[in-house]
C-alpha cells in the first residue's frame, strides 16, 4: 500500500491519503470539511478541481461527472483515489455554529432490530465508544460483503451509548433485503464510519423550522427534534411526515405526544394513498395548501430524490429560496445507475 500527499488549496494544508482511500475520506478524517452529500459518486456535490497530479476517478457516475468535466481536470473526490501526490482546489466548508466532527471508524453490537412498519426496521446499535455527530448527519454501515450504505442517525449526540437507524426494505437490495431484513439480529457485531453529510441542524438559524420528511426521511428529523427537546434549544418546529399508507406512519404516538406537550412543536402526518382520520395527500401538496408563502422559515427536506425534488419546487413556489433550504436525498444504487437525480445548482444546500 502506498500513501500520497494531498495538498488542499486555497488553505494550503497537506494530508496523507492511501492509494486505496478516497481523497474526501482522507480529508474528513483530518477534520477538513469539504462539501459532500452521498459519498457514493452519485450527486456531484463533492466535485473538485485536480490542479496537479493523477487520480483514479473511481466509481463516479457519468451523470454526476461528465466526460468533458473529467477532461478539464474535475473529479468526484468521494470516490477518486490518488495515483501520485496531488493538489486539489477545495471549497473548504466551515459554517459558524456547525461543529466539525472528524470521520472515524466505529464498532458496536446490535441491541435490537424491530419492525416499526411492514417495510421499515428500527436498528439500535450499542456502540463501543461514543459517536460524535451533529443531529441530521449519517453513518456508512458496513455490510457483511464489505460494501457500505448510508443511513441517517435518528438518535441524538446526547445519547452517547447507542445509535438508532430507520432502514426501509429495498426489494433485491444488498444491504436491506440481503442482510438487515434477512438475518441481522440482536448480539451481532457491526462496523460503521461517520459522521457524514452537511444535512444537519443549524442552531444559529432563528427562523421557524419546517421539517419535511418522506418515509424513513423521518430519521434525521427525529434526531433534530429530540436534540431540541433534550437541550432546551428554543426553536419553533413543524414536522410533516409523508407516507403512502397509514401503517407506514411509524413513531406516530411519540410525535403526537410531543406535540400535545409542547407549544414549540407541531406534528403533521400525511398519508397519500388511502383515506384515514387525518390529512390525505403528499407533503408538497399539503405544504402548498398550508404555506402559500413560506418566506421567513428555514426548511429541511429528507426522503427519496423525487419527494425531495417535488418539495423543493413547492417551497420555491412559496418564495422560500435555496439559501433557506437544506436537503438530504436518499439516493440508492438504482438512482446511481440511471443518474436522473444529480443536483446541478450549486445554490442548493446539501
Ligand atoms: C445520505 C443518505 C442517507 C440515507 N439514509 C437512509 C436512511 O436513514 N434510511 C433508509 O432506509 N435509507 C437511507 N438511505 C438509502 C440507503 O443508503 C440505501 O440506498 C438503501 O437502503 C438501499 O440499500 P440496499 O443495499 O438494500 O440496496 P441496493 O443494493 O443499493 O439496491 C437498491 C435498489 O436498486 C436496485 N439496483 C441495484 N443495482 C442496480 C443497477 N445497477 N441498476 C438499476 N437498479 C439497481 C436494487 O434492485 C434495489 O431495488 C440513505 C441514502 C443516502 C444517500
Ligand atoms: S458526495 Fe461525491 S458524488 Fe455525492
Amino acid at each position: 500500500m502506498t500513501s500520497y500527499t494531498v495538498s488542499i488549496e486555497p488553505i494550503g494544508v497537506d494530508i496523507q491519503c492511501r492509494d486505496d482511500q478516497a481523497v474526501l475520506d482522507a480529508c474528513l478524517r483530518e477534520g477538513i470539511w469539504l462539501p459532500h452529500a452521498c459519498t457514493h459518486g452519485t450527486c456531484g456535490t463533492c466535485k473538485a478541481e485536480i490542479l496537479d497530479g493523477e487520480v483514479d476517478f473511481g466509481d463516479a457516475s457519468p451523470y454526476a461527472l461528465l466526460e468533458s468535466e473529467r477532461a478539464e481536470g474535475a473529479a468526484l473526490i468521494c470516490v477518486a483515489k490518488p495515483r501520485s501526490d496531488v493538489t486539489i482546489e477545495g471549497d473548504v466548508d466551515a459554517e459558524e455554529g456547525v461543529d466539525v466532527h472528524p470521520v472515524r471508524d466505529y464498532s458496536g453490537m446490535i441491541e435490537s432490530v424491530s419492525d416499526v412498519t411492514p417495510t421499515v426496521r428500527r436498528v439500535i446499535i450499542a456502540v463501543d465508544e461514543p459517536v460524535a455527530f451533529n443531529p441530521g448527519q449519517y453513518v456508512l454501515l458496513r455490510t457483511p460483503s464489505g460494501d457500505e450504505r448510508p443511513y441517517s442517525i435518528a438518535s441524538t449526540p446526547q445519547d452517547s451509548s447507542r445509535i438508532e437507524l430507520h432502514i426501509k426494505l429495498s426489494e433485491g437490495g444488498l444491504c436491506t433485503a440481503g442482510w438487515v431484513f434477512k438475518n441481522l439480529a440482536g448480539g451481532d457485531r457491526v462496523a460503521f464510519s461517520g459522521p457524514y453529510g452537511r444535512f444537519s441542524f443549524r442552531p444559529l438559524r432563528e427562523e421557524p423550522m419546517l421539517l419535511l420528511a418522506g418515509g424513513t426521511g423521518l430519521a434525521p428529523m427525529k434526531s433534530m427534534i429530540r436534540h431540541i427537546a433534550e437541550t432546551g434549544a428554543e426553536h419553533e418546529v413543524v414536522l410533516y411526515h409523508g407516507v403512502a399508507t397509514v401503517e407506514e406512519l411509524y413513531d406516530r404516538e411519540w410525535f403526537a405526544e410531543l406535540d400535545a406537550e409542547h407549544d414549540w412543536f407541531s406534528y403533521r402526518p400525511a398519508v397519500s394513498r388511502e383515506e384515514w382520520q387525518g390529512r390525505t395527500g403528499r407533503v408538497p401538496t399539503l405544504l402548498a395548501q398550508d404555506y402559500p408563502k413560506a418566506a421567513g422559515n428555514v426548511a429541511y427536506i429528507c426522503g427519496s430524490p423525487s419527494m425531495v425534488a417535488d418539495t423543493m419546487k413547492a417551497l420555491m413556489n412559496a418564495r422560500l429560496f435555496p439559501r433557506n433550504i437544506y436537503r438530504e436525498d436518499f439516493f440508492d444504487s438504482a438512482d446511481r445507475a440511471n443518474g436522473n437525480n444529480v443536483v446541478r445548482s450549486p445554490l442548493i444546500k446539501r
